[in-house]
């Protein structure tokens, strides 16, 4: 079976940039997510578990393991040396390093390093979440925060790793996506799922309906569409919502599904993070012939303005994307933030 470092190897040449610098990376972020996966696994036995008494920019409180994780990914993209600059959830300034060999690096990362933080203590399937880019500055110096707002068309590659019943490393670099599972056994992430499509059509939809009364008129409407009995149709469709957006997109990649965070009244951008969540997802999504938008554009061109800006998120398979945002050009132009 080949393993994820033979892969990337191999694949060097297809990727426009082609550099082993690109693949150390890559690499980089693999090794440190097998630390995560230790730790995840210990996670009741460690006293690893419960809050690590400080806050994040959005005011949340963080967990030890969000902490833990956080450290291990900076730590590896350190001493790699191909990253100069780092965007987390974890960090409210961008993560720069004080030395020569980072300061020369090429990319950039945004990264949540670990996404659905809640479901951590109840033994729930979480995840990482990450996005790559190329430094605009000129190299020599630590990346700026210009650096990091680049359009998500500009991705040079982006990935998930999914902490559940296995643990499993997805990533793009434009060419179609990969999935890779880790065995534990002799520490390797191995090929298992080449080339992933996700399904045009679908029936799960993924959305937090205890918010069913701030959602916009089109999600509302979406809903009852789903639910509709349609016998020529899916419908009604089955709803799965896990709380972990890397676990709920992962089985709806797998199965046809449509993963929706969608704004309210209240919270016009909704909850998701659009570099270090939305993008990379949606970048994936792509990649595997579906579709991510806010409801009215494609998430990929939303130029970003700040590192942790928030975007309403519809993502998952084409047809049902593309039914929620009819609904949503339909009933909820107010939400339309390009007007
Ligand atoms: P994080 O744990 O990194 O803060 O992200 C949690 C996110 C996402 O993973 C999940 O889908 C969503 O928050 C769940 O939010 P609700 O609890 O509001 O449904
Ligand atoms: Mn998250
Ligand atoms: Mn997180």
């Amino acid at each position: 079976m080949k393993t994820l470092i033979e892969f990337v190897n191999e694949k060097q040449n297809d990727f426009s940039y082609a550099s082993g610098e690109f693949s150390r990376l890559l690499n980089d972020i693999g090794i440190a997510s097998k630390y995560v996966h230790r730790e995840v696994n210990k996670a009741g036995l460690a006293d690893i578990l419960g809050y690590e008494g400080t806050q994040n920019i959005q005011g949340e409180d963080q967990k030890k393991l969000d902490v833990f994780a956080n450290d291990q990914f900076i730590k590896a993209l350190k001493h790699g040396g191909q990253c100069c600059a780092i965007a987390s959830e974890e960090n409210d300034e961008l993560v720069t390093y004080d030395n020569q060999i980072s300061n020369n690096g090429k990319y950039v990362v945004a990264i949540d390093p670990l996404d659905g933080s809640t479901n951590i203590e109840v033994n729930v399937s979480i995840g990482t979440v990450f996005s790559v880019h190329r430094r605009k500055s000129e190299p020599g110096k630590p990346g700026i925060e210009s650096d990091l707002l680049q359009r998500g068309t500009e991705m040079v590659a982006a990935g998930y790793v999914i902490y559940g019943s296995s643990t499993m490393l997805v990533y793009t670099t434009g060419n179609g996506v990969n999935g890779f599972t880790l065995d534990p056994s002799v520490g390797l992430f191995l090929l298992s799922h080449a080339d992933i499509k996700i399904p045009d059509g679908g029936n799960i939809y993924s959305i937090n309906e205890a918010n069913y009364i701030y959602f916009p008129e089109g999600v509302k409407e979406y809903i009852r569409y789903c639910q509709d009995d349609d016998p020529k149709s899916l419908r009604p469709y089955t709803t799965r919502y896990i709380g972990s957006l890397v676990a709920d997109f992962h089985r709806n990649l797998l199965r046809g599904g449509i993963y929706m965070y969608p704004g309210t009244k209240k919270n016009l951008n909704g909850k998701l993070r659009l570099l270090y969540e939305c993008n990379p997802v949606a970048f994936i999504a792509e990649q595997a012939g579906g579709k991510a938008s806010d409801g009215f554009r494609r998430t990929l061109e939303i130029q970003p303005e700040s590192l942790h800006q928030r975007t309403p998120f519809f993502v998952g398979s084409k047809h049902m994307v593309e039914k929620a945002e009819y609904f949503m050009q339909y009933f909820s132009k107010d939400f339309d933030t390009t007007k």
